[in-house]
């Protein structure tokens, strides 16, 4: 697939066949993370996958803990009838089988400095923003493969009992967890916000 045809394909899928994806196509997708750019040049980055139904259910066991107090918090910020509104209705409900029933999680693990939970200035959040980028490259090569992924951010202290119950590292930190499988073809379809170049370019002054 065309790199471009995978940017406009690529979409949050929260619902997936029950269909395996093969070993050869997930370490194809994992290289391609690799091939992010790195703060540093280091590419500090591992990655658990959790494939064993039992595996999963070890390794997703906090989420129902973690929506409850989203959903609080959502309850009160989200407007009616919005195209937001409407993605956290899709989303909230399937926080656990986005990722239950996906062929893989793949929980994408970055070692992190002191400046990361500490921040002093933007660049102290390089190397969140190195996995992010890592990240991305795992959505598209997904889509070019002719899968989806599903994503959960951890909340509070979830991604800490996460990285404890898989083994990692107590200077490793989980930014998401990310769902990846061949989409369901019933999945539905979530309004987007759309904007052009034309609507967001600023040129010589904003
Ligand atoms: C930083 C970040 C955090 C996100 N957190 C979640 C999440 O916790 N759960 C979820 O279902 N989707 C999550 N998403 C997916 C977004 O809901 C999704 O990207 C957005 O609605 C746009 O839809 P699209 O990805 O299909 O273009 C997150 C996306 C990003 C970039």
């Amino acid at each position: 697939m065309e790199l471009y045809e995978a940017i406009y394909k690529r979409q949050t899928t929260r619902d997936f066949k029950d269909k395996l994806v093969p070993d050869d196509v997930l370490e194809r997708i994992i290289n391609a993370g690799l091939q992010a750019p790195t703060h540093e040049h280091l590419r500090n980055w591992e990655f658990v996958i959790l494939k064993d139904k039992e595996d999963k259910r070890k390794g997703l066991q906090f989420i129902k803990k973690g929506t409850e107090p989203q959903l609080e918090i959502l309850k009160q910020i989200l407007v009616d009838g919005t195209a937001q509104q409407k993605m956290y209705a899709v989303a909230m409900p399937r926080q656990y089988s986005m990722l239950m029933n996906a062929s893989h999680v793949i929980l994408p693990f970055f070692k992190s400095t002191s400046g990361v939970l500490n921040p002093s200035c933007v660049s102290s959040l390089n190397p969140i923003a190195s996995i992010w980028c890592v990240i991305e490259n795992i959505f598209l090569s997904a889509t070019a493969e002719g899968l989806a992924c599903s994503m959960r951010i951890p909340v509070g202290e979830e991604g800490k009992n996460v990285a404890e119950v898989v083994g990692a590292p107590e200077n490793y930190l989980l930014p998401c967890y990310i769902g990846l499988g061949y989409p369901a073809d019933d999945t539905p379809i979530v309004e987007q916000m759309q904007y052009t170049a034309e609507q967001k370019i600023h040129i010589g002054k904003w």
